[in-house]
């Protein structure tokens, strides 16, 4: 059993902040906590206790939509909307990463910062490359980072040099499987497969057909983009006449719900889809910055957290322009306010516990008991240093809203994934 005391901060529910100040967590040899204290209780009084003194002790966070081969365009290209932006910027791109040497270097920044911002956990998409997509799986093993990664499959409305078949997703899906598992660290956090169709607009209906195929047979879970933009779902509405909507496209092919699902964006998604991603508990993906940065729209969250379809976070770099979790978490409370403000005060904002929830909590989930130091969670910490934020006199509430706030990757002097601390990865 390990003990750590610092000011413990964490979200059980949405609803409110958990707080300890100056408290214990132990952990368990297996990264697990075994409970949180505001004293030390007799049976851990023996324990070695690591005291991290006036800092805030967090759980790590959970980016759940991100472009891991779009890293280099972050922050670049954000003059047009999603479909021409995919053509322009990001599809020339994603071809680059034929070059496993290109890969190479790009993934290792990636991986480097996914660390650098306390991102411990994350669903990935690469991209068509097999020998790439390996490549990131092993360096996230390699740096402790628990993840999903996706081989992504596309063959069509794409240029041939990123386009693959369903035989391709098939054989590097099952490779990426296999080879995941046969590196994987014991007693580290899982890097594992997830079947990655890009978008309804990318894969016809056969190659939806063999993921649906791929989800039953392995139990794969899944991930994909839906509703994101006005010009995107009309398009999806002629190439799929048949569907009800955009979502039920993915759902006739066993693509939504009937294993693990996210689908990131969500912006128009109400009526009918709405009624099936709540049967169905599809998991929301809410990825403010890029929804801003793309004009595609502003997610319904309110309306998804009323209806109990679960809901997370995500970077999508580079339609996002930031790899940090803190500034989504910031872009979540401030783009609610704006449709606080543009429906006349109809549906109420987020807080900041719930959009704190949504990063680690909601997200972490997704991976099992993840996000939160209630017993038997995995122990993902990120130890903080706000001291030049701190004011005499501030609350620990106080604190934790100016980290979000004002906070960054450079207060963070201490990452755990699964109860082991990480160290630097080589770039
Ligand atoms: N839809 C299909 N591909 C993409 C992508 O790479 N980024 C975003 N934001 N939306 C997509
Ligand atoms: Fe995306």
């Amino acid at each position: 059993m390990k003990v750590y005391r610092a000011n413990i901060i964490f979200t059980p529910s949405a609803e409110r902040f958990e707080v300890l100040e100056r408290g214990y967590v132990a952990v368990t040899d297996d990264g697990l906590v075994e409970g949180t204290y505001q004293q030390l209780p007799p049976h851990l009084q023996s324990a070695s206790v690591t005291d991290y003194g006036d800092m805030l002790l967090i759980p790590g966070f959970a980016d759940l939509h991100v472009h891991a081969p779009q890293y280099r365009n972050m922050g670049l290209a954000m003059d047009l909307e999603l479909l021409p932006w995919l053509n322009t910027y990001t599809f020339p791109e994603e071809q680059k990463f034929a070059d496993c040497a290109y890969a190479e270097k790009i993934y290792r920044r990636f991986v480097h910062e996914l660390w650098m911002q306390g991102t411990m956990r994350s669903a990935i998409f690469a991209t068509i490359h097999q020998e790439a997509t390996l490549l990131l799986g092993r360096l996230l093993q390699e740096a402790g980072l628990g993840a999903y990664v996706g081989l992504v499959g596309m063959n069509r409305n794409c240029p041939d040099g990123l386009r693959n078949s369903s035989d391709e997703v098939v054989a590097g899906t099952e490779r990426l499987m296999q080879e995941l598992a046969a590196s994987g660290r014991e007693g580290y956090a899982p890097v594992q497969a997830i079947l990655t169709p890009r978008f309804v607009p990318s894969c016809t209906e056969e190659m939806l057909d063999t993921y649906g195929r791929l989800a039953q047979q392995y139990h794969l879970p899944v991930q994909s983009h839906l509703s994101e933009n006005v010009r995107e779902i009309a398009w999806v509405k002629s190439l799929e006449p048949d569907a009800e909507t955009y979502g039920h496209a993915y759902y006739r092919y066993g693509l939504f719900g009937q294993t693990p699902t996210l689908m990131a964006h969500c912006c128009y998604t109400d009526g009918a889809e709405l009624e099936l991603m709540k049967k169905q508990q599809v998991m929301v993906v809410h990825c403010p910055t890029s929804n801003c940065n793309l004009a595609s729209g502003m997610a319904p969250v309110r309306t998804f957290l009323d209806n109990g379809v679960p809901v997370a976070l995500g970077t999508d770099i580079s339609g996002g322009n930031h790899l940090s979790v803190l500034r989504v978490i910031q872009y979540a409370l401030q783009v609610s306010k704006l449709q606080y403000a543009a429906t006349k005060g109809n549906k109420a904002f987020l807080t900041l516990s719930e959009a704190f929830y949504l990063a680690t909590k909601s997200g972490g989930s997704f991976f099992g008991k993840v996000g939160s130091f209630e017993p038997g969670y995995a122990f993902d910490a990120l130890v903080v240093d706000d001291s030049y934020l701190n004011f005499a006199g501030y609350s620990l509430l106080n604190r934790i809203e100016r980290y979000v706030y004002l906070g960054d990757d450079r207060d963070i002097k201490h990452r755990f994934c699964n109860g082991k601390e990480l160290a630097e990865p080589k770039m």
